[in-house]
């Protein structure tokens, strides 16, 4: 019928049904910020809407995003944003979807003294240089990637929120003089990609992620190039936090909210 309105109540579980046959984790929550998204409305106005209706525009909208999400494409590339800390950053398959584990980077880099300048290696969207930069406009923040579309990603996300952080392109570290580098490089291992999700082996950047036979090689190469002395935070599988202790000196190792042993903060020998 031309003009015919569902109401949102039957579209959320329909969507919710959708989702939940195609194995996604949460498919409730998944079905609500899509179809708020399709509304152009925030998920909260459903629950004030649920027995309005979906308008048709919205709905075809809505069901092509619901199609995407059964594919199982990440939600945060369907929306193209993910918040980090505080901020919002614009994501989209050229850069990794930044996690909450990795809001212990910033965390450890708060209690630098004013001034102190931080470098973010492989920062990918930004989230770790421009979370940092946000919470202490005080700190010189810098970053860099490998990937030059990475680097079109987080300067864009740093034009966007107005946060004055120099992204540049490099392998490894950059030349200059970093009171802390702070780095979630790549740190899967090669045999344990097809054990990954989908949302992930199918839409991630592979060479975000993986590194090598042991998930250590980027870890390595960054250790091997700084400069002695250097004060590194390093983001690291849980499994893995005894050799990169032993790759540091005066080595930390801090967890994360999951009580995992996730980032070992040192220095260069
Ligand atoms: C795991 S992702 C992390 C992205 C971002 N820091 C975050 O936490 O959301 C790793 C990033 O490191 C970059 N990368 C991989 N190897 C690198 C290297 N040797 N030097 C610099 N960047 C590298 C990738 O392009 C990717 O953006």
């Amino acid at each position: 019928m031309p003009g015919a309105v569902a109401p949102v109540r039957d579209a959320l579980s329909a969507a919710e049904d959708a989702l939940r046959a195609a194995g996604c984790d949460t498919p409730r929550l998944d079905a609500e910020l899509l179809i708020a998204h399709a509304m152009g409305v925030g998920r909260e106005r459903l629950f004030i809407d649920a027995d309005g209706g979906l308008q048709p525009a919205a709905s075809r909208r809505a069901m092509e995003l619901v199609r995407r999400r059964v594919a199982r494409e990440p939600v945060a590339y369907i929306l193209g944003k993910k918040g980090f800390r505080h901020i919002d950053l614009h994501v989209d398959r050229r850069v990794l979807i930044p996690r909450p584990e990795t809001e212990l980077l910033v965390e450890l880099a708060l209690s630098l003294p004013s001034g102190a300048r931080v470098h973010d290696v492989g920062t990918g969207s930004g989230a770790v240089a421009l979370a940092l930069k946000h919470e202490r406009p005080d700190l010189v923040v810098s970053a860099s990637d490998a990937s030059s579309d990475a680097v079109e990603v987080a300067r864009a996300n740093a034009a966007a929120l107005g946060l004055d952080v120099r992204v540049s392109a490099a392998v490894g570290l950059p030349a200059g003089e970093f009171d802390m580098v702070l780095a979630n490089l790549p740190y899967v291992r090669e045999d344990e990609w097809r054990s990954l999700a989908p949302e992930i082996t199918r839409y991630e950047p592979r060479e975000a992620l993986l590194s090598g036979e042991d998930g250590l090689d980027a870890i390595r190469a960054l250790v091997a190039q700084a400069p002695a002395g250097t004060l590194l935070a390093l983001e690291h599988a849980p499994a893995r936090a005894a050799d990169v202790r032993g790759l540091l000196r005066d080595a930390q190792t801090h967890l994360d909210l999951a009580g995992r042993e996730r980032v070992t903060v040192g220095r260069v020998p």
